[in-house]
């Protein structure tokens, strides 16, 4: 079986050795595939690979999003929801564990060649992550009836929060490298080289689809969530088929789950801070937390960079009812 493994992944090195490149972002050149940006060897190869073995159930859970919209934020409400019943608030594997490792990333920790899970065998309901663009979507889950939560975030933020995330991987394994500089970063975002993307297509591909199919593809923001989150928290469960009961409501079921994921919670854990303990993509778990706030950018960003990625922002969604 290992060399069957083996064999298939040759072929998707082999693919990803014709595909345009691009400059890189953390650690090495970007790949131009399906029209998407993605750090080639693990991480494309473990695309290609869900595209090709993932058997998507009706009963899954999928969170979408383009990294550094909040995904460990929403795995860990995602898992809280799902799983209320089966832990107590104070010892709950979120205090022991990071949001990542307990709603595993498609790509990068289930399909990844040195991989050791087979999602085959994981009982239902399961709960999952990925990062890969709406229109590049394995067939099995488009076709199945799953839900899929999508979360976005304003686009400078996501720059800002990319920028910090790709200098830690890339002082990590390309110390050789200098640190991707603020106008770097800025013209590669703006051009949509990108890890996942470009961004606004991400967005543009996942919106127009829970607009298709509203009952299955539940779109939220970061800052909705920020501003209002026991509503959207609200929203979440019961799109996911989880709705909290008048009893769940009275006894504050919402706000423990909201205090157990909040920033604050998790960021201060030892588990989250503890720099000898790694995540699935190589760099320390406190990676996953610098600020959690909306409009960090404000702190970063010069004049020219903000009317320059609104222009686009604002070209790009013209149309869509909804803003930041
Ligand atoms: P900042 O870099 O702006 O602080 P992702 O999880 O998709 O990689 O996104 C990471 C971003 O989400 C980071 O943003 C991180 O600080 C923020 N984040 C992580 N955990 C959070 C939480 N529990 N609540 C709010 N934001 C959180």
């Amino acid at each position: 079986e290992e060399e069957d493994d083996e064999r298939v992944y040759q072929t998707y090195r082999n693919l990803i050795s014709t595909l345009p490149t691009e400059n890189g972002w953390s650690s090495s050149n970007l790949v131009l595939y399906q029209g998407s940006r993605y750090v080639p060897n693990n991480f494309l190869q473990g695309v290609m690979a869900v595209q090709q073995h993932f058997k998507a159930r009706p009963t899954d859970i999928l969170l979408t999003a383009i990294p550094k919209s909040g995904t460990t934020w929403m795995k860990a409400l995602i898992f809280s929801i799902v799983n209320r019943t089966h832990y107590d608030f104070t010892t709950h594997p979120l205090l022991t564990h990071n949001p990542q490792d307990c709603v595993p990333t498609l790509e990068t920790n289930l399909y990844r060649k040195t991989s050791i899970t087979n999602p085959d065998l994981l009982p239902s309901p399961r709960l999952f992550s990925t990062h890969i663009s709406c229109s590049s979507l394995p067939k099995s889950i488009i076709d199945s009836s799953c839900q899929i939560v999508y979360i976005c975030r304003n686009p400078k933020d996501v720059l800002v929060s990319n920028r910090y995330f790709g200098n830690k991987i890339r002082a990590k394994f390309n110390k050789d490298q200098p640190l991707l500089s603020l106008a770097e970063a800025f013209q590669l975002f703006c051009k949509g080289a990108s890890p996942f993307g470009p961004y606004w297509e991400h967005v543009l591909g996942f919106w127009k689809a829970s607009l298709e199919q509203p009952e299955r593809i539940l779109f939220l923001k970061y800052e909705d969530l920020r501003s209002n989150p026991l509503v959207y928290l609200r929203k979440l469960a019961q799109h996911l088929g989880y709705p909290f009961s008048l009893e769940e409501e009275k006894q504050g079921v919402l706000e423990k789950i909201l205090n157990l994921c909040s920033f604050q919670n998790l960021s201060n854990l030892e588990v989250n801070k503890n720099p000898d303990k790694v995540s699935h993509v190589g760099v320390e778990y406190s990676a996953f937390f610098r600020k959690g706030q909306v409009g960090d950018w404000k702190n970063h960003l010069t004049a020219d960079m903000i009317e320059h990625i609104d222009r686009i922002t604002e070209q790009k969604f013209h149309g869509c009812d909804f803003s930041f």
